[in-house]
């Protein structure tokens, strides 16, 4: 068994009489450690597919495994603790906590689980030690996506999560928040999930999955996955 799967996945959603299916039976696995990006069209269903993985949302009908467990059956309690300590999220817009610092931003997610990761190394290996006690309205946007990412791993979560990790942001700070997640997947060896629109960055990933209309039209992996360093779009 893949370390995730999907089979047969569907998510209905009723909008007035009309029900619309944004996954439609989406099938496709993924493995330990690799960096998978997942493309497809604006409503294409990346952000429903990856909430379910997340334990976010739950879906209408098929199944999901990670690791061997089925998520798709957990009861509201195990879900909340799979969320807790399996999963971490990068969202668009960072989502950080205004009122805490960069450092109690992690730290209040490290302290969620039993075995969280250190939070001084991991403002290092983001490279914003500096910055440690600005809030995050005194950081730029990379700055706290950086932070954003950090906050998701403290919890060394099994599986990182990224929904548009850089679609807020210019071309060289998404470039260096990419290069990030790539060397978490390479160095740490993290299972890391990346939607993107940019079709160009498939090349960096061990494997891309196409969403269309709420199913995958390919899931193929990259034998020879290319440096961020050496992407241009
Ligand atoms: N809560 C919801 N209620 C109704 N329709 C939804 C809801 N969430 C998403 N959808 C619809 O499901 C489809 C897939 O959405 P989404 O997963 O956000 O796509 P993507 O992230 O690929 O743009 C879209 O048609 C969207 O309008
Ligand atoms: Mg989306």
């Amino acid at each position: 068994m893949a370390y995730i799967e999907f089979r047969d996945v569907k998510k209905v959603y009723k909008t007035g009489s009309v029900d619309l299916f944004a996954l439609n039976g989406a099938d496709f696995i993924i493995e330990k450690g690799e960096l998978c990006i997942i493309v497809g069209q604006s409503g294409a269903g990346k952000t429903t597919l990856l909430n379910i993985m997340g334990g976010m949302d739950r879906l209408s009908s098929g199944q999901v495994f990670l690791d061997g467990r089925e998520i798709s059956a957990l009861k509201e309690n195990d879900l909340a603790l799979y969320r807790r300590n399996d999963v971490g999220f990068v969202f668009q817009f960072y989502n950080l906590i205004p009122n805490l610092t960069a450092y109690e931003n992690i730290e209040m997610a490290s302290q969620l689980v039993k075995e969280p990761m250190d939070c001084e190394k991991l403002l290092r290996d983001v490279g914003l030690t500096e910055r440690k006690n600005n809030f995050p309205s005194q950081l730029s946007g990379g700055e706290q996506q950086r932070i954003a990412i950090a906050r998701a791993i403290a919890k060394n979560p099994k599986l990182l999560l990224c929904d548009e990790p850089t679609g807020a942001l210019d071309y060289q700070t998404g470039k260096a928040v990419l290069k990030l997640l790539q060397d978490l997947s390479l160095k740490n060896g993290m299972t890391v999930v990346i939607i993107t629109h940019n079709t160009a960055l498939t090349a960096m990933a061990d494997r891309v999955i196409r969403l269309k209309n709420g199913v995958v039209s390919s899931n193929v992996v990259n034998p020879n996955p290319v440096s961020i360093d050496l992407i241009e779009w």
